[in-house]
């Protein structure tokens, strides 16, 4: 295991035995919290419904305690959703939720072999920032791969070319990114689309959407977090 890896794994098991079911157990602050809250709301209303089948199967890769998985599951008519996470203490909390079909306590660089399966929505909220440069790869692959016909992949990230993330790294050197190096490191998979792209301002707490084809030097700076809709040709 690399220290990365043992320190957040240490981390957010302190984070699950002080906040057990709140948000705050998956490490969010109170802003992080309002921003990705608002920004879910925004895609889980109005921009997904429309592209994606109903009921929906959905795979929570790095599900946390699962309070994100309430939130989609109160928005969305989910079939089956399963979770996924590193640190036990959070799979233990997300399986007791009783949100999850299933929930295996595993690293998402094995969804392979811990859910092989496909999905109509492969969720994954802030868990990219964890995954070493090397290792980006295989989790592009491991993802990708569960991205059903007609399914989506929703990767959320923290945005580092935002204002006010700028100010407040934390994570080691090699560890930052924006959209360019998402674009950068999707380019070795033909088959994945980056289909749309959505941010959020700090100030007025709004979702809006971003050129995906282009750069949007405004738009990045100001969105404290970017997601982004990727779909998988075949
Ligand atoms: C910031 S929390 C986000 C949790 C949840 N997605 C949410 O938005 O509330 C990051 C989560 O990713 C998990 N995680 C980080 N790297 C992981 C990996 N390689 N495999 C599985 N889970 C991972 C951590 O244990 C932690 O629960």
């Amino acid at each position: 295991m690399s220290s990365l890896e043992q320190t957040f794994l240490e981390r957010f098991g302190r984070f699950a035995r002080e906040h057990a079911t709140s948000f705050a157990a998956n490490g969010h602050t109170r802003t992080g919290i309002a921003m990705r809250l608002k920004l879910y709301d925004h895609l889980l209303r109005r921009v997904l419904p429309p592209l994606l089948p109903h009921p929906l199967r959905i795979l929570d890769c790095g599900c946390g305690n699962g309070f994100l998985g309430r939130h989609i599951r109160e928005r969305l008519p989910v079939a089956r959703m399963d979770g996924v996470d590193f640190t036990p203490e959070l799979a233990e909390l997300a399986a007791e939720s009783g949100l999850y079909a299933e929930v295996r306590n595993g690293n998402v660089l094995d969804l392979g072999t811990l859910f092989p399966g496909e999905y109509d929505l492969v969720n994954s909220c802030e868990v990219y920032h964890y995954i070493a440069p090397e290792e980006r790869a295989a989790f592009w692959r491991a993802h990708l791969d569960r991205i059903a016909p007609d399914g989506r992949m929703l990767l959320v990230v923290p945005n580092f070319r935002s204002a006010l993330r700028r100010v407040r790294r934390r994570l080691p050197v090699g560890y930052y990114f924006d959209l360019d190096s998402i674009r950068e490191s999707l380019a070795g998979f033909p088959e994945a689309r980056i289909e749309a792209v959505f941010g959020i301002d700090l100030v007025l707490r709004r979702a809006w959407r971003l050129n995906a084809a282009r750069k949007s030097p405004l738009g990045e700076f100001l969105s404290f977090e970017l997601a982004v809709l990727i779909s998988r040709n075949r």
